[in-house]
């Protein structure tokens, strides 16, 4: 029997592919001894609407339950990300922004990573960031920030305040917006006429062809495509005008949208939509072909981490990841499995991983001493990971990965 749902872009009917069955929430680090019944838990599922195309969550988990004062998700806490965004203003500063006086508006800009640099320039910008923490750090680096979530309300507001935006940014959010109706109709009124809407989220392409399943979690309710994003579009009087693919987070797509008919659409639209065609990511049967993937990564790194433990090695994970918690979920891996995560974040120091509850700890504990193995479930992290942690491969030590298959290096 399959699950449908409504489509929350075109309202047409969602077919499940995928369910990973029940789940916590992938940002919620429980305090050592918080009482089990306050753990929030859902059916994480994921489905392709028929008519648009847009994979997306087959159910939604309430927002203020994700995004609020303690949201523990800090942007900066990765080099190679500040590196990315650097690069990323660097290049507004010099195409999008060189009018009079222009008006930049990131989506969940998080603790400033982006709008830092731009800030620093002297750009008139507004982050719009509902999770108070990180907002807070932002707005002490010196960082216009409203506290809000963005929806059509938002948008009317800010465009009766600051005026219209040249540029909306928006990294790794858009796809946290089960809401998109609100979303692109506040985006088009508050776009100016010759502005453009540039969002940056993990790709369904990349996604089926890594078998990167953690990529699917509370937080990441749509998985986009240049063909969904390009029909979602034309419902609001935008127009999907550029793509460019992006190396982080183990594959993003950056996908431009304009008001319709403003920009002329970018070769590389129709190079992306012909390959996606090709590749024949928006069918069923890619999309069961990938939940048999995923089952058999899940048997895998079980009977790998069970081999381990009977074979008396030491195995610590690295990086308590949002990512980690479909990982840890889907195949019950807990702390008899691996003991520790270690994280660089102070928030989820202390804790305990959603569901699985395997403790966090700061990295002083990864090196004290080294373990046998690593899981490293932030692989989308690898290679500023891996740089760093010399001195763990030089004493012997091995990193696990589960993507695109369960292996060892
Ligand atoms: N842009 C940063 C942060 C991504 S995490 C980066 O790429 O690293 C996603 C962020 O979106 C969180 O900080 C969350 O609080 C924020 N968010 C969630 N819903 C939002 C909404 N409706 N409007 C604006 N921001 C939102
Ligand atoms: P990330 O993969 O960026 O995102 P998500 O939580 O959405 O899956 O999270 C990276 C996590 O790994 C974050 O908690 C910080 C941690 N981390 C380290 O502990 N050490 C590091 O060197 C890096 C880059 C990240
Ligand atoms: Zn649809």
């Amino acid at each position: 029997m399959t699950t449908e749902s409504v489509c929350r872009v075109c309202e047409g009917v969602v077919h499940e592919f995928f369910d990973f069955g029940r789940q916590p929430l992938s940002d919620a680090f429980v305090v050592p001894g918080a009482d089990d019944r306050d753990e929030f838990f859902f059916r994480l599922a994921t489905g392709m609407c028929a008519s648009c195309t847009m994979v997306q969550l087959m159910e939604e988990v309430p927002r203020g339950r994700m995004f609020h004062e303690e949201y523990p998700y800090h942007s900066s806490g990765s080099a190679f990300m500040r590196t990315h965004f650097e690069g990323l203003a660097k290049r507004l500063l010099t195409t999008e922004l060189t009018g009079q006086d222009p008006f930049v508006v990131e989506l969940g800009c998080n603790d400033g990573i982006m709008l830092k640099v731009l800030a620093e320039a002297g750009v008139r910008h507004l982050g719009v960031e509902p999770s108070g923490g990180v907002a807070d750090v932002a707005a002490a680096r010196g960082i216009r920030v409203r506290k809000a979530f963005f929806e059509e309300s938002t948008a009317r507001e800010i465009r009766n305040d600051d005026g219209a935006a040249d540029v909306i940014y928006a990294a790794n959010t858009l796809c946290h917006i089960p809401y998109m109706g609100s979303i692109l109709t506040g985006v088009k009124e508050l776009l100016a006429p010759t502005g453009v809407f540039l969002f940056e989220d993990p790709y369904l392409g990349d996604i089926l062809e890594r078998t990167s399943f953690d990529q699917i979690y509370d937080e990441h309710f749509f998985f986009f495509t240049a063909r969904s994003v390009q029909a979602m579009a034309a419902g609001y009087g935008l127009e999907l005008v550029d793509v460019e693919r992006l190396g982080v987070h183990g594959g993003e797509v950056r996908y431009a949208l304009a008001p319709a008919g403003a920009r002329t659409p970018s070769a590389a639209v129709a190079e992306l939509l012909a390959e996606e065609r090709e590749k024949r990511i928006a069918e069923p049967a890619t999309l069961q072909a990938f939940g048999a993937k995923v089952n058999k990564i899940r048997t895998d790194l079980v009977e790998l981490l069970d081999g381990l433990r009977s074979a008396g090695r030491t195995v610590a994970g690295y990086g308590a990841t949002a990512k980690s918690a479909t990982v840890t979920n889907l195949c019950g891996i807990g702390p008899d499995l691996v003991p520790f995560v270690s994280d660089s974040t102070p928030a989820k120091q202390g804790r305990l991983t959603p569901g699985t509850h395997i403790p966090v700890r700061a990295p002083g504990a990864f090196s004290d001493p080294y373990p046998d193995y690593a899981l490293l479930f932030a692989w989308n992290h690898a290679e500023e990971i891996m740089a760093k942690e010399q001195a763990f491969r030089a004493a012997g030590g091995k990193w696990i990965l589960y993507v695109p298959d369960v292996h060892i290096v």
